[in-house]
């Protein structure tokens, strides 16, 4: 019996008497993800514990696959695995085709946030043992799935450019001085700092997913971020007020706290949001 459960029926080759180069390819594919399988089953006879994932498939390019779907892999549990290992197990003994991002490890690139058991969590910094068995692996929603667990990141990296990421002031010290910047207002900005862009915050977001145009949780702290930087100086924190006090900005964010509550850097978004608005009143009052 092979390991993999597909819980939808594959694509089946079309019996052709002279296959096209792609078919050719294919079929070696296939044959090749068969004894992979066959090799992963030789490798569980002696295991005493399995969990199983049922990851999200879908691949739009291939005949036959379009249709969304859920794999079942059956993975050698170890102690201290995480979410991302299983994937790279399933991908590594049961099928090469599987699609997934990831690169650090340890939760400091942010490539691999994932929608695992229904939260927005980091593959590489979830435990299976911390999880509900079977674990139900999926491509964050909100977002246009490229294939498998991919989702397009650009609509998320244009709010991200769209607030001026990057540290600006007309206030530069001379030649032999340091930027220096005080202990209170490092402290302040310090969980700001922590953000990884893996877009957890956006995905859980649901004025994101009504608003397209919404700047988001991520966009806002990183605006706060330099917002509240002493460095900057008075002019750019008021053009950086101006940015995030547009329609689309923080004031359409309710207070759901639902990208405080899966960032997985512990940064509290939803409080900087609201510090923003604050700030984007007082700027506005007028004393004569
Ligand atoms: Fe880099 Fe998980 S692989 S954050």
């Amino acid at each position: 019996m092979s390991t993999q459960v597909t819980e939808q029926e594959t694509e089946t080759e079309p019996e052709t008497e002279q296959k096209s180069a792609h078919q050719q390819r294919r079929l070696a594919e296939k044959r090749e993800r068969a004894g992979m399988r066959e090799r992963a089953e030789e490798d569980l006879s002696g295991t005493e514990e399995t969990v199983k994932i049922k990851v999200f498939r879908f691949d739009p390019e291939v005949k036959g696959k379009e249709e969304p779907r859920f794999d079942t892999f059956r993975i050698p549990f170890t102690k201290g695995m995480t979410v991302l290992d299983a994937l790279i197990y399933a991908r590594d003994h049961f099928d090469s085709s599987l699609t997934f991002r990831h690169s650090c490890r340890q939760a400091i690139c942010g490539s691999d946030a994932l929608f695992i058991n229904g939260s927005q969590r980091l593959g590489c910094k979830t435990q299976m043992s911390d999880l509900e068995w079977p674990v139900r692996i999926e491509p964050l929603p909100h977002a246009d799935v490229v294939k498998d667990l991919v989702v397009d990141m650009e609509h998320f990296y244009d709010q991200m450019e769209s607030v001026e990421p990057y540290f600006q002031t007309n206030d530069l010290p001379g030649a032999d001085e340091e930027q220096r910047q005080t202990r209170e207002n490092r402290e302040k900005v310090k969980m700001s700092t922590r953000c990884i862009w893996c877009s957890a915050c956006m995905s859980s977001c649901n004025i994101a997913a009504g608003d397209n145009e919404y700047l988001g949780p991520a966009a806002i702290n990183k605006a706060y971020r330099f917002a509240m930087d002493e460095r900057e100086g008075d002019d750019m924190t008021e053009h950086r007020l101006n940015i995030i006090e547009q329609e689309h900005g923080v004031w359409r964010c309710q207070t759901q706290f639902s990208c405080t509550e899966v960032c997985p850097k512990d940064i509290p978004l939803t409080e900087h949001i609201q510090e923003l608005k604050r700030e984007a009143v007082k700027s506005n009052l007028k004393f004569w």
